[in-house]
């Protein structure tokens, strides 16, 4: 398939197109930069430059491009996973999938494309027992920014799943780590981890759902080729409290175990309550749909190694 890639040059943009081109697929990938446009002539694709903020160059190249997909992995996420950089990042990134992303679907309408699948994220289901899956409501009553965050996502999931002229699918995606991550051993997670600066919140039962990126990669690529239309929660089959995947990741780090802090002492650090709802109440998710469908079989967590690690 002819297939438009916005992002491709990015952290999952990166392993997608190496699947997308190892499956023998025709691609044209965005970018802003006369570098990246170059080194993607290397990789064997067609490059698209143009500013995803500028309406109608991004319309002239997907016109040009006449992809059959389009995949939209556009973000803005800062080098360091802290408080303070997810904060200053947030109006951008947020600009990016909302005004971007809105341009990047303008143009596929227009260009008559007949499948679109976007990023999206799978840490926002409404906290409760066992696994959230496709159905599951989003938190929209937790603390102020994650209930804004799910707001900001229905809004990008509706748009695109009531266009009636294209196949939309959204790819709600566990957190990823691999190569290019923040949970890379040369990721920042993981340099706060080794200074112990990540710490277990309270009684640490948030569940974080993973996802190695080359697996997010061999997922979205699936779906392209024999999704349905809808949502695929994209996620490992590892769902782990904090308490238990970041002692094991400190262990596999060679860190010191990290400390714990009480919800009122995060509370008071971070002056609002999302850490204490990524700690303490996210809510793992089930890939059972993205296997029964996309045979989607995801690798296992590096660092949980032993489970008895998990047990101790
Ligand atoms: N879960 C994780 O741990 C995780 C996941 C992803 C990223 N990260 C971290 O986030 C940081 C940034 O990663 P990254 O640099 O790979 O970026 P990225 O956020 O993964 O990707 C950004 C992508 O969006 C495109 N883009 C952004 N603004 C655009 C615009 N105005 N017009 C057109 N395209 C636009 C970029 O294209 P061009 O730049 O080519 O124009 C690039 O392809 C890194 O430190 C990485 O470790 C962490």
């Amino acid at each position: 398939m002819k297939i438009f890639v916005a992002g491709g040059t990015g952290a999952i943009g990166r392993p997608l197109i190496a699947e997308l081109l190892a499956k023998g697929h025709a691609l044209v990938a965005l970018t802003r930069s006369r570098e990246k446009a170059q080194a993607l002539v290397e990789q064997g694709m067609e490059p698209a430059i143009a500013d995803v903020f500028d309406t109608d160059a991004v319309k002239a190249v997907v016109s040009r491009a006449q992809p059959e997909v389009v995949i939209e992995q556009l973000t803005a996420l800062p080098k360091t996973y802290t408080r303070e950089s997810m904060r200053a990042a947030a109006a951008l990134n947020n600009r990016i999938r909302l005004e971007g992303g809105a341009n990047v679907l303008a143009a596929a309408q227009a260009a008559g494309v007949r499948r679109y699948l976007r990023q999206s994220v799978a840490f926002y289901a409404n906290p409760g027992p066992g696994l959230a899956d496709e159905e599951t409501p989003l938190a929209f009553s937790a603390s102020p920014a994650v209930a804004a965050s799910a707001r900001e996502i229905t809004e990008l999931e509706h748009r695109l799943l009531g266009n009636p002229n294209m196949e939309g699918i959204v790819l709600r995606y566990g957190f990823f780590y691999g190569p290019g991550t923040w949970f890379n051993p040369d990721g920042d997670v993981a340099r706060q981890v080794r200074q112990q600066q990540f710490p277990i919140i309270g009684n640490g039962k948030g569940v974080w759902s993973w996802l190695h990126i080359e697996d997010a990669a061999i997922g979205t690529v699936a779906a392209a080729e024999r999704g349905n239309p809808g949502i695929y929660l994209i996620a490992n089959d590892q769902p782990l409290a904090v308490r238990e995947w970041l002692p094991a990741f400190a262990q596999w780090l060679n860190a010191s175990p990290p400390l714990q802090v009480s919800v009122e002492d995060a509370l008071k650090m971070d002056g609002d309550a999302d850490s204490v709802y990524y700690g303490t109440q996210m809510r793992g998710v089930s890939n059972a749909k993205a296997k029964r469908e996309l045979d989607f079989q995801p690798r296992q967590l590096e660092w949980i190694v032993d489970t008895a690690v998990l047990e101790a």
